[in-house]
């Protein structure tokens, strides 16, 4: 082997990797999903997720591809042996999932930001929600821009580690940062954004159920891109003394950071102009063009908007694409190019189906479930492969990797004295919170 690419440095590590966990799941799902489900009470279980095990995970994670610099499976295989390596082909396994059904939404994002710059969209929500169910129904103009979007994903994994995915994210998550705070300022400025506020900072417990603590969990995996190996693939790119414990920390900040001010950007807005906050997936299609288009400047900030939701699409599908994409140059003989076409192929022929089940195929549902392709999918992967890896991958950590403690002390890792309670929450806290509420969500 020998020639293992790395990051050229801290800025650039974090940057890729804050890239990869803030995505469509900080700037569209969050916000909806807050909207449905007692925005502040939703807010406050993902903070607690978050910083129960959130953060211990990321720290878990890069440090298993840190330690062996290897794709998720070599990782445990080398660490583990026996069945372990199993749990990193799982994790790939869902990179591949959740990378079908992302590239389409993020192909809204671009074909959105299409509609925003020729300005033709209009203003009535009645309208606007019927132009998105037609175009997201529709037959071919979604898996057209889900296409588009993937090629642009594979333009920059092509690159490389260094002079594809952290260069293109030293620049767009800078530019991400700017446009988000602009458009908060903008949307907590507007006259009525009070309700919003409130809506979203104070939690009303009476709309809490097992099925929204099960949304908050699945919400915090997917967000910090935890339980598919994606952080292990990004560590595995480290030098073997980089700091760890200090970049997670700063990674899992801004993760958190950008989920809360999609939050403050979208829920006052919807409430200024009297939408409804749970109006779900529609929400940043439907609501926010009305927003925008009831506001002076509406189409510049519109178009701002949806350059940011593809931006953060684009740096988070890059970390899906890569996962799988070095499972197979590091396991196999296919290099990086062939890996990334072959990756890309079936992904993209996976997007398929779960676009149009979103239209010409809304009638199937899965067998044995209620939901259609594309929910399944995202709620398979979501909320059940990314809790169990995590789950999984505590264990592995916590109980059978020998090492653990001296590796997380090695190059600036984590203070001395926090070492027993990562220990204490991957062992324990980790493996036990996750269970109750993965059995509480399949019930
Ligand atoms: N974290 C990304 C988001 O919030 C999605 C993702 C999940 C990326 C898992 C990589 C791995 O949109």
């Amino acid at each position: 082997m020998g020639g293992r690419e790395h990051w050229t440095g801290r800025f650039g590590f974090i940057m890729a990797t804050a890239g990869s966990a803030v995505g469509l799941g900080n700037v569209w799902k969050f916000p909806y999903e807050a909207g449905q489900n007692g925005g502040g009470a939703f807010l406050l279980l993902y903070l607690f997720f978050i910083a129960l095990f959130g953060l211990s995970l990321v720290i878990a994670e890069l440090l298993l591809g840190r330690t062996t610099q290897r794709n998720p499976v070599g990782a445990f295989r080398a660490l583990g042996g026996g069945a372990w390596p199993l749990v990193g082909g799982v994790g790939v396994l869902a990179g591949f999932v959740i990378l079908s059904f992302y590239i389409v939404v993020a192909g809204w994002t671009l074909a959105y930001l299409g509609f925003m710059i020729s300005g033709d969209l209009g203003a009535d929500p009645a309208v606007l929600g019927e132009r998105f169910g037609a175009f997201v129904g529709s037959p071919l103009a979604p898996i057209g821009w889900a296409a588009l979007f993937m090629l642009l994903s594979v333009a920059v994994v092509i690159g490389g580690v260094k002079g594809g995915i952290e260069k293109a994210s030293r620049i767009l998550m800078p530019a991400l940062f700017v446009l988000l705070l602009l458009l908060v300022l903008r949307s907590i400025s507007l006259p009525g954004a009070e309700a919003g506020l409130a809506y979203y900072l104070q939690p009303d417990w009476s709309r809490v159920t097992m099925e929204t603590v099960s949304s908050a969990i699945g919400q915090a995996f997917f967000s910090l891109s935890l339980g598919m190996g994606a952080l292990i693939t990004y560590g595995s790119y480290l030098q073997r003394d980089a700091n760890i414990a200090g970049s997670a920390t700063i990674i899992v900040g801004l993760d958190t950071l950008v989920a809360l001010l999609a939050g403050l950007m979208i829920l006052p807005a919807v409430f200024a102009f009297g939408f409804d906050p749970s109006a779900g997936p529609g929400l940043t299609f439907i609501t926010l063009p009305a927003v925008f288009a009831q506001m002076p400047a509406g189409q510049w900030f519109g178009i701002a908007f949806f350059a940011l939701l593809a931006v953060a699409a684009l740096t988070s599908a890059i970390s899906l694409l890569e996962t799988v994409v070095c499972y197979f140059t590091d396991e196999t003989r296919l290099g990086r190019k062939g890996a990334t076409a072959v990756v890309a192929a079936i992904a993209f022929a996976m997007g398929v189906p779960a676009s149009l089940s979103l239209g010409v195929w809304s009638g199937i549902t899965v067998p044995g479930t209620s939901l259609g392709i594309f929910d399944f999918l995202d709620f398979t992967a979501s909320n059940l492969m990314l809790p169990l890896g995590g789950l999984l991958t505590a264990v592995f950590v916590g109980w059978r990797w020998s090492q653990p403690a001296a590796e997380a002390l090695r190059g600036a890792g984590m203070p001395a004295a926090l070492l027993p309670v990562w220990i204490a929450v991957l062992r324990y806290i980790a493996p036990l919170g996750i269970a109750v509420i993965l059995f509480g969500a399949l019930r």
